[in-house]
């Protein structure tokens, strides 16, 4: 893994989305899955923004979901389809036939993992997802201790997740379990875009890039990954040895 160490969130933003939209340059029919949450806010806010700007043709990627809260309407504010249609899909005018999203109120959670990952399957893979470090160390929902070979999975979301989540909704929600794509999907895919801002990140970001590399650390794995490039700010780096 490459790392990037950035003065500010709004640089580290800017070079993410950067990167980014030389992935959709590329290969204007990549396969795209995108962490929510509050660290890719800006970078999405300027990739989408450059995309119009350049006039890009995103018109034959296809995206998909990284993980949702089960049993939380899709449409409530807080849920990862709520901010994927506000920050992507809509200003990006994405058609319902170029995505796919878990549905976190399904009867049924093993058959939405069974198609998640037959999508990803049929469509060769993932070309770029777009990652956030949970302050656990989690990637999408695969929390501490996850196993490397999974792919689309139910989870029961640990402590953590469970409290620092309550973050993105107006008021307190019961989220006890996730639904994610794997950590062998996530790791396998073609180019792995990591993000972390703000001291709050910086004991996690050391564990991730100088601790032991280990499942008990998801985000620790990345560092196996040629593919990937992690973006942080000076802030989440100041626990780095230098
Ligand atoms: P955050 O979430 O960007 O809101 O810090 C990161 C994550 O949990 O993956």
């Amino acid at each position: 893994m490459e790392l990037h160490t950035f003065k500010d969130y709004h640089s580290m933003s800017h070079a993410a989305s950067d990167s980014m939209l030389r992935a959709v340059m590329s290969k204007p029919d990549a396969v795209i899955c995108l962490a929510t949450g509050h660290t890719p806010c800006l970078t999405y806010r300027l990739w989408v923004e450059k995309i119009l700007q350049k006039n890009i043709n995103v018109s034959n990627c296809f995206f998909i979901g990284l993980d949702e809260w089960v049993g939380i309407r899709a449409d409530k504010e807080g849920t990862c389809h709520h901010f994927l249609y506000n920050y992507i899909f809509h200003p990006l005018h994405v058609p319902e036939s170029n995505l796919h999203l878990f549905n976190p109120m399904s009867k049924n959670l093993e058959e939405e993992c069974v198609q998640m990952n037959e999508i990803i399957h049929s469509r060769n893979g993932i070309d770029m997802i777009t990652l956030g470090i949970g302050m656990n160390g989690h990637l999408g929902f695969n929390e501490p201790g996850a196993s490397l070979y999974n792919d689309a999975h139910v989870v029961k979301l640990d402590a953590t997740t469970q409290t620092v989540g309550q973050k993105y909704f107006a008021t307190v929600q019961s989220i006890s379990r996730g639904i994610t794509i794997g950590l062998r999907q996530i790791m396998q895919s073609k180019k792995i875009i990591v993000l972390a801002n703000g001291f709050g990140k910086a004991h996690i970001i050391k564990q991730a890039l100088e601790g032991k590399i280990s499942t008990s650390l998801p985000a620790s794995l990345l560092r196996n990954c040629h593919q990937a490039t992690c973006y942080i700010d000076e802030e989440a780096a100041t626990l780095l040895r230098k």
